[in-house]
């Protein structure tokens, strides 16, 4: 695919260096096209080096080639990282005054912003109406993540990291689509990764989940407006998305207070982790030994299932408001298919939604890919197609919208 990375005058520049990686790693032809004050923080030859490509910032350089116009219109997509409050401000009004913006007017693609600027700035209404303006024209802006910023300010206003930004294009790609805003305004719990159980103090029993899912659930929710909470057990040292909070837990129990605790007052409540059925009865306070005291069974007790506790609670009355999504491993045996397995637990369940995925073989777990089928409450069936985390996320939450009371 042809992809425009267009770099703002922001010190965070230097981080599109590892965007633009990222997209010809993956076999992409990419065009850096930075503004004059880009050239300020990254030189020329570094994106010339690391796109393959030439480099100009204004339009009249290869003057017969047109440049401003073709580049645009050939484009599949195109990503500003960053996205400056100035940038923003100039692509809103639609000027035309340099490369970058003539191209922004010409391309008919998907186009992605990834803004970075002091927290103000992001604050004030002008940035406000200008990032409103560019979503109005069928653009994505990304949230910004929140912490450290140039000096020693810390607020919202950070570039997401490039990995973030890399796999929110690349939904966009896979969607051909802009990111709808219809999560504004509401509030959203996912719960992600796996629950460790302890043995003793070195020891636990565990599984496999990666929390990849959960973290895509989050991060496509917040990037559609809502404001998330992520409760995340074990994963596989992920980056916490851009603008969530995210809350760190690690047996069963605490992941069922936690979700208990800010499931009050949600639109949803989407179930993703692997929270363990089972943990051991007793923990032994020091590390167990083989010798003569030497276990050879392991006692369980059985932990709850937090997820049937909130379609409980809804039943009580509590949670009146809330949708309930559950997510389900599976695999087929002698009593029955995948989808046949998956349709009793919806109906043993009884939440909202149910979103089913094969397992073995390699598939879903600790993978970047994922596939598998919807089924709602109301009987509909959907297949899920083979695609990224994200882009699965993106269909739950397109099924979730429609539920939300
Ligand atoms: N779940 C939960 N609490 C538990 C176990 C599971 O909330 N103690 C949730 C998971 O987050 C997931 C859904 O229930 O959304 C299904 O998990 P799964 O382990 O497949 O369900 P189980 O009821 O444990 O079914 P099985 O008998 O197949 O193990």
């Amino acid at each position: 695919m042809r992809i425009v990375v267009g770099v703002g005058g922001g010190i965070a520049a230097y981080k599109a260096c590892s965007l633009v990686r990222k997209f010809t790693e993956t076999g992409h032809d990419v065009r850096v096209i930075p503004t004059e004050s880009a050239l300020q923080f990254v030189g020329k030859a570094t994106f010339e080096a690391l796109s393959g490509n030439p480099v100009n910032t204004g339009v009249f350089a290869d003057v017969p080639e047109v440049p401003h116009v073709r580049i645009g219109q050939e484009a599949d997509l195109v990503v500003i990282a960053p996205a400056t409050a100035d940038l923003m401000a100039r692509a809103a009004s639609g000027r035309a005054d340099d490369l970058l913006t003539a191209t922004l007017l010409t391309a008919r693609c998907p186009v992605l912003f990834a803004p970075a600027m002091h927290t103000e700035m992001w604050e004030h209404p002008a940035t406000k109406a200008n990032v409103a303006a560019l979503r109005a024209h069928g653009s994505t802006v990304m949230e910004p993540a929140s912490g450290r910023l140039t000096g020693a300010d810390t607020g919202p206003g950070r570039l997401p990291e490039p990995e973030e930004i890399f796999t929110l294009a690349s939904l966009l790609l896979e969607r051909a689509d802009a990111l709808p805003r219809d999560l504004e305004g509401r509030r959203v719990v996912v719960s992600a990764g796996g629950t460790r159980e302890p043995l003793d103090p070195v020891r636990f029993l565990g599984n496999r989940s990666s929390g990849k899912q959960g973290y895509a659930m989050a991060r496509v929710a917040a990037q559609r407006g809502a404001q998330v909470v992520l409760i995340a057990g074990n994963t596989i040292g992920l980056e916490p998305p851009a603008s969530v909070e995210v809350v760190h837990v690690t047996t069963a129990e605490q992941m069922g207070t936690a979700v208990d605790k800010h499931s009050v007052g949600a639109d949803a409540v989407i179930m993703a982790a692997a929270v363990a059925d089972f943990r051991p009865s007793n923990v032994a306070a020091a590390k167990i030994k083989k010798g003569a005291n030497e276990p050879n069974s392991i006692e369980l007790t059985k932990n709850r299932d937090i997820l049937a506790g909130l379609v409980q609670a809804r039943r009580d009355g509590q949670l009146a408001e809330t949708a309930i999504v559950g997510f389900a491993a599976e695999t087929g045996d002698e009593h029955g298919d995948v989808l046949t397995h998956a349709r009793a637990k919806l109906a043993r369940k009884g939440c909202d939604l149910l979103v089913v995925n094969a397992v073995g073989d390699g598939k879903a777990f600790e993978v970047d890919n994922n596939d598998g089928w919807l089924l709602g409450a109301d009987g509909t069936e959907q297949s899920l197609d083979h695609g990224s985390k994200a882009l699965l996320a993106s269909r739950v939450l397109d099924a979730l919208g429609p539920l939300l009371r």
